[in-house]
């Protein structure tokens, strides 16, 4: 980091690590420095070698940063690993002491949750479903965020699906320097024009902007946590102050690394969504029963808007072995909204026809 070094990060030296310490192999060395049984449990034994589970990880997710430098050419002081997005989220308004939160809703919920737990007051700053919960235009913008410490959104926004130019933000926080903007790029590499769509590469420029990424939505591995928050290293070095050690675990490290041979996966996951969205988006617009909303990532927003409650479609779906995410619960989204995901060819053409023939059921019993 720039103005600590990695030693003092945490400001007290741990025990372990004695090849980083003195240089030497560590098969070379009895480590009595750490407190941990000699022995190791009845685990198949490749389990705890591949991962060098017998051993701390690094303490500060060296493995994670290493594949944010060699994937998106991030330097290392600009990236903090975290335990998934979900642990940035919560450290930011804490580390950052954010007094009053200004949040674009409806969004992901946690975002609230981590900001009332740090003592934030919040306020939402409403993506208005007439206008297809798109950004609000710049004055509404600066108002709000004139008014505020910190400003989350998501791009894309879960559970909207609806896609925001990074131009806008940069706009607002070069206008606004004092204050925060903390994006979260959870689902940025779903989007047609990535990198171009991130700001993950503008930080260093803007030292008020963090964005939040997650390696659990796009590589599938929701169980394993990994990701980080990108910011600026001074910003980055505020946030070190805050955060507990060893967050990010030894898998998560090893792992990691191993995404950086995951480039064909990359693109074949990358034209699956976009040609399944677009088959999708076509099919959907044959079922007057449903509006579709955002797809910008790799999920869809719609509403049911055939008069009859939402429950009667969740109901038809699971009874088809079909489970979409009910949005009743979101501020915003009551009025009969759902989410459901993109998914393979002959799952997405299954849930296609289903939506198409309950459609016509129900069309049909209305006329
Ligand atoms: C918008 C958004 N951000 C962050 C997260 C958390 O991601 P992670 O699994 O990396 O903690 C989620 C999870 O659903 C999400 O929807």
């Amino acid at each position: 980091m720039s103005t600590m070094t990695r030693d003092n990060l945490y400001h007290h030296e741990h025990g372990g690590e004695p090849e980083r310490r003195f240089g030497l192999r560590r098969e070379d060395v009895l480590d009595f420095s750490v407190n941990i049984s000699p022995i190791s449990p009845p685990l198949p034994e490749e389990t705890i070698d591949s991962c060098e589970l017998h051993r701390y990880p690094s303490i500060d997710g060296g493995g994670v940063a290493g594949f944010y430098r060699d994937r998106f050419g991030l330097a290392r002081e600009c990236v903090l690993p975290v335990s998934g997005a979900i642990e940035g989220i919560y450290l930011i308004p804490r580390a950052l002491g954010i007094r009053r939160a200004v949040i674009l809703t409806p969004s992901f919920f946690d975002y609230e949750r981590a900001c009332r737990i740090a003592g934030s007051r919040v306020t939402c700053l409403w993506l208005e479903e007439k206008k297809r919960f798109e950004l609000p235009c710049m004055e509404i913008l600066a108002g709000r965020i004139g008014e505020s410490d910190a400003i989350f959104a998501a791009n894309p926004n879960n559970p909207t699906g609806t896609r925001f130019p990074k131009e806008v933000f940069l706009a607002l926080a070069s206008r606004f320097p004092d204050k925060w903007f903390v994006m979260d790029e959870a689902f940025i590499q779903y989007t047609d024009d990535f990198p171009l769509s991130s700001l993950m590469q503008d930080v260093r420029a803007m030292k008020n902007v963090l964005v939040v990424h997650s390696l659990t939505k796009f590589y599938a591995l929701p169980g394993l946590r990994l990701g980080a928050v990108i910011a600026h290293p001074d910003t980055v070095g505020t946030l070190l102050k805050h955060k507990e050690p060893w967050t990010v675990n030894a898998v998560a490290e090893r792992v990691a690394g191993e995404l950086l041979n995951c480039g064909e996966y990359e693109k074949e996951v990358r034209t699956l969504i976009a040609t399944e969205r677009a088959k999708i988006f076509r099919q959907l617009k044959s079922v007057p029963e449903i509006t579709v909303r955002g797809y910008g990532a790799n999920f869809f927003l719609a509403q049911w808007n055939a008069g009859s409650d939402l429950d009667e479609l969740l109901e038809y779906l699971i009874g088809r072995g079909i489970h979409v995410r009910d949005c009743r619960n979101f501020p915003g989204l009551e009025d009969n909204y759902f989410r459901f995901s993109i998914r393979k060819p002959e799952e997405n053409d299954y849930l296609l026809e289903q939506l198409l023939s309950f459609g016509k059921r129900v069309g049909a019993a209305l006329e």
